[in-house]
């Protein structure tokens, strides 16, 4: 614990360092990626509080194996200090902290709301939730450069660190170059970028192949982003993640596993880092 804070002590939750995973384009894995990164963080003896902010497609918990299946008929956006439920709890799971939009609503419910009161809610879930002797954040974003990033892009206290998911597809890359506008446009700072489902390994001959064609050179992001890890494909994680099982928990594809503690060791190494 407070393995980041110089003098020993565990910073206070609004103030440690944010590791924001984020995508231009869905599916490509960034609730994965956030899950297994911060668990391997942890690994290194990190205090890591995970916040999914996905509001639309908030699947960290599920990913963790968390449900809330009751509904939810009201949800406090903003609550002043020491007011009846200005303090969000904080789920613990394989020893994360964990704040989701997915304990805010029922499991089925979406949250059809303008995107100024999603940014309240996603501010809400970073700055109100009772941590408790966090090293540094993990969140899990929604695809693209809308709003909430935006937000977490100006999050004005502290530096935010982004890491870009892609998978090899030019249409991920594409998407990828029009977020890292944004990004550029807040002054976060691009920590670097995971592929993810880069390759898939023959379970006969135990080669590896390439799952897509990757994007050429001109339209790929790795000439402006350091590529921190390629994660390749395995049906078998998808197939944990389903069952509320991160890789980094079963180890059932070493090969993933070994990339997550590379990429957490990097990640780890760049949050320490001054500034
Ligand atoms: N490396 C991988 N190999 C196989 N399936 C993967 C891999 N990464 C992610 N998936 C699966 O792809 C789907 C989308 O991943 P997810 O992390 O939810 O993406 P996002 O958060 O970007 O929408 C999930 O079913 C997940 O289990
Ligand atoms: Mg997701």
């Amino acid at each position: 614990m407070g393995q980041l804070a110089a003098n020993g002590q565990s910073a206070r939750a609004d103030l440690v360092p944010v590791l924001a995973v984020a995508s231009g384009k869905g599916g490509v894995g960034k609730t994965t990626v956030a899950v297994n990164l911060a668990l391997g963080l942890q690994a290194l003896g990190l205090t890591v509080g995970l916040v999914d902010a996905d509001l639309y497609g908030p699947d960290a918990a599920h990913m963790l194996g968390l449900r809330r299946r009751n509904l939810t008929r009201s949800i406090t956006l903003f609550a002043a200090r020491g007011q009846a439920g200005s303090r969000l709890e904080v789920a613990r799971q394989h020893g994360l902290q964990l704040v989701s939009a997915a304990f805010l609503m029922g499991e089925s419910q979406g949250l059809g709301v303008h995107a100024d009161l999603a940014q309240l809610l996603v501010r809400r879930l970073i700055v109100d939730a009772d941590w408790e002797d966090l090293d540094c954040l993990v969140l899990d974003l929604p695809p693209g450069s809308a709003d909430i990033q935006q937000f977490v892009f100006a999050l004005a206290r502290r530096r935010v660190h982004v890491l870009l998911v892609v998978t090899p597809q030019v249409v991920a890359h594409r998407d990828a170059h029009r977020l890292i506008a944004e990004l550029d446009r807040h002054g976060a700072v691009i920590a670097g970028g995971v592929e993810n489902m880069a390759s898939v390994r023959c379970p006969d001959c135990g080669a590896t192949n390439e799952l897509f064609v990757p994007a050429p050179p001109a339209e790929s992001i790795w000439g402006r982003v350091a590529l921190l890890a390629s994660i390749p494909f395995s049906g078998q994680g998808a197939h944990d993640a389903d069952n509320g099982l991160p890789v980094f928990i079963t180890n059932t594809v070493p090969e993933q596993v070994s990339a997550y503690k590379s990429l957490a060791r990097q990640v780890a190494g760049l949050l320490r880092a001054p500034g």
